[in-house]
């Protein structure tokens, strides 16, 4: 990968990214230091994302991985934990066509079935809606954990290999990788995490091998475009190594 000095992104498609993946967070600390509601906070994280959506698709990244709500997060208060449901709905009640004239696949990720029914309807919707368009691939991680999403992967495969469909000799990396719900999809190359925290958090623990990291201080309700782009331009001054000593594109 080309070296280079300044914050410009360089265009060739390259060195652009192909999966980028988010960690949406700081958005109670954004409200809070503004003497607002923590609620306030998730709403405006919406408009920062349809900010980063747009920029993903404009320099054609196939695919976008952002995590909105983990599994963790259901020991939250009740009150934060029903109104984040409500947004979940609201965010594809504005954002949803707006997303299928960009061409681009809905597909959450998570334990869909701990969901309010309603939500679940709603987001199958949505999926549908979206299933054809093939410009970018919109991963929502939704009641996510990745450690559950590999025991999961695990449990497909050994329940796989108890019926004899399955023998454990051809459980490899690729074998494993398709049991998650990542599947048949490229690893994220870059993953942004804004807030100031500088921690996974149980996101994407295998994919994420080899993803370089980028952190920020800023919170996620004020991640504009410009700070994607800062993001990606570092990304391209890194040097990708995969253990070797030298690279090649
Ligand atoms: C991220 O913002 C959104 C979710 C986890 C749902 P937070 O709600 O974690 O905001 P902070 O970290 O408390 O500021
Ligand atoms: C991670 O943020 C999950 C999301 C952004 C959706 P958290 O705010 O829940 O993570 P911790 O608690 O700081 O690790
Ligand atoms: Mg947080």
């Amino acid at each position: 990968m080309v070296k280079q000095n300044n914050n410009k992104i360089h265009p060739e498609p390259l060195q652009l990214p192909r999966h980028i993946a988010i960690i949406m967070d700081g958005n109670g600390r954004w409200a809070q230091r503004r003497g607002l509601l923590r609620h306030l906070g998730h709403r405006h994280g919406m408009d920062a994302l349809r900010q980063s959506v747009e920029l993903c698709r404009e320099l054609n990244v196939e695919i976008l991985t952002v995590y909105a709500f983990s599994l963790e997060n259901w020991k939250r208060p009740r009150e934060e934990v029903d109104f984040l449901m409500n947004l979940v709905v609201e965010y594809l009640d504005k954002e949803e066509e707006n997303l299928h004239r960009q061409g681009i696949r809905i597909n959450p990720i998570g334990e869909l079935d701990y969901l309010p029914l309603q939500v679940r309807a709603r987001i199958e919707q949505a999926v549908s809606h979206t299933a054809a368009n093939s410009d970018m691939i919109f991963n929502i991680a939704i009641s996510y954990s990745s450690r559950r999403e590999i025991v999961t992967a695990a449990r497909i495969l050994a329940a796989q290999a108890a019926t004899g469909c399955l023998d454990p000799q051809d459980i490899d990396e690729e074998r494993f990788a398709s049991a998650l719900y990542t599947s048949g999809q490229i690893d994220p190359d870059l993953m942004i995490r804004p807030s100031g925290e500088q921690r996974i958090s149980n996101f994407l623990l295998w994919q994420s091998a080899y993803t370089e990291f980028y952190y920020t201080d800023i919170f996620w309700p004020d991640f504009g475009k410009k700070d994607l782009q800062a993001a990606i331009a570092a990304y391209q001054r890194r040097e990708r190594r995969y253990g070797q000593l030298t690279i090649d594109n």
